[in-house]
């Protein structure tokens, strides 16, 4: 098929509400390591990874020997039967999370891991309601959805599922409160008890939340954040819930699991994306006793699936026997670096934020009023992708640009993206300076 052939039966054949980035949209062919092609032969240097889904970069070898040798074995029996892969994965997976979690629920996606989740806990407690974050987002089913904390991602919901409610988060950027750390004392922390408090119960199943929110566009709580939470949450009986379904897999750098760097040790985990290197799969991961909670029967088809489950398996090690944690927190380190003498040259960036290779920047038409800059968002996505570098959005307002690149990436791949975001950013200033003038 050409091109025009792909992008026209896109448009007859799939679902419009699958958005596509770019105004001629990128219709891919081929990828490797942290390059992707499209299909006129155009390479770009993908600093995106799929939606924060590239861990070990594209087709990796060792992870895609695996998927084929597994395929050939046996592709598929369901969770009636036990398998090796499957095991194996969990057993790896028992070893890296912390504390005692030691027991994995294996499905498709991470709207199912958080589906399961919040059964668990509810079950597990006996209590029905659950606290999230506004910013939040948590997935595509019904109670997905209705954890979600962007009225954008929650339109096709007629009627929330009942028991949610949201808390303040801590966009400290743009705090809720109109307060500036830390002379705030972390009071979005502590708006958590009020809620729970004043809009539920008082008594509380779970409190779910992404240690980094990743669709809000990386907003990065300050490092006291979830103590606090944590110790509220506990208080009011409830199981603590950690999202990493964009912060797991060492991406924050130097620990497996984002909710580790603001030490705290979740109750339940779950996760997906980056977890199989683009292989579908999700998971819950919790205590013993935890899962012994959940009565009658469960079945997911594919969850546990073998060729899903070698894919995981081999790209945790690859994460583990390459030190990618390592190399995520130096190289992301660096990046920020770059990210920040960009910031102080171009004034569209307000706000730069994130932690290892989880990095985003947020554009503002001024800094002053932080009037969300959405139209500039695209266009510097256009500017980025004509010049072979491929970006993330996100953010309530759509002007955040969020970078995930794999976590093998070298610092030469940084200054190339640092390179195509500063020309990107120069192009675009006169433009920018006329459009501020015209509406002084
Ligand atoms: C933090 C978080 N949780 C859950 C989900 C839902 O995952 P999936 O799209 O695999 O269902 C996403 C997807 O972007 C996510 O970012």
């Amino acid at each position: 098929m050409t091109r025009e052939e792909i992008i026209k039966k896109h448009k007859q054949y799939l679902f419009p509400s699958i958005s596509l980035y770019y105004t001629d949209p990128l219709v891919t062919d081929h990828a490797s390591m942290q390059y992707l092609w499209d299909v006129d032969g155009k390479k770009y240097l993908d600093f995106f990874g799929g939606i924060v889904t590239i861990s070990v970069g594209h087709c990796n070898p060792r992870v895609t020997s695996k998927i084929k040798a597994q395929i050939d074995k046996i592709q598929h029996a369901s969770t009636v039967f036990p398998n090796e892969a499957v095991v194996a994965l969990a057993e790896k997976l028992a070893q890296i999370t912390p504390g005692e979690i030691s027991q994995s629920f294996v499905t498709n996606s991470g709207t199912e891991a958080n589906e399961t989740a919040i059964q668990l806990a509810r079950i597990h407690t006996g209590r029905y309601e659950v606290v999230a974050l506004r910013h939040a987002y948590s997935g595509r089913s019904a109670l997905a959805q209705s954890l979600t904390g962007h009225s954008t991602w929650r339109r096709s919901l007629p009627v929330p599922a009942q028991g949610i409610v949201h808390a303040l988060n801590p966009y400290c950027y743009r705090c809720p409160l109109g307060k500036t750390y830390p002379d705030c004392g972390v009071a979005c922390a502590k708006d958590v008890e009020a809620v729970i408090q004043t809009t539920t119960s008082g008594q509380i199943a779970a409190f779910i939340a992404e240690p980094i929110q990743g669709v809000g566009g990386f907003i990065t709580p300050p490092k006291e954040y979830f103590k606090i939470v944590f110790k509220i949450v506990k208080d009011y009986g409830g199981e603590f819930i950690a999202d990493e379904v964009q912060t797991g897999w060492g991406r924050t750098g130097k620990r497996w699991f984002g909710i580790e760097q603001w030490e705290v040790t979740p109750d339940i985990i779950t996760s997906a994306k980056g977890m199989a290197n683009g292989t579908p799969v999700g998971v819950t991961m919790t205590r013993p006793e935890i899962a012994a909670s959940f009565k009658g029967l469960q079945i997911s088809t594919f969850g546990g699936n073998p060729v899903t489950s070698v894919a995981a398996k081999a790209t945790i090690e690859v994460i583990e026997q390459d030190r990618l944690r390592d190399n995520a927190y130096d190289v992301g380190n660096y990046y920020r670096q770059g990210l920040e003498a960009l910031k102080d040259k171009h004034d569209l960036i307000g706000d730069v934020r994130g932690m290892g290779l989880m990095q985003a920047i947020e554009f503002v038409k001024d800094r002053t009023s932080k009037e969300p800059a959405a139209q500039e968002t695209n266009q510097f996505m256009e500017e980025c992708r004509k010049r072979g570098l491929l970006v993330g959005k996100g953010g309530l307002y759509g002007n955040v640009i969020r970078t995930s690149p794999p976590l093998n990436i070298s610092k030469a791949d940084v200054d190339d993206a640092i390179r195509v975001m500063d020309e990107s950013l120069t192009t675009m200033a006169p433009a920018l300076a006329v459009s501020s003038s015209r509406t002084r």
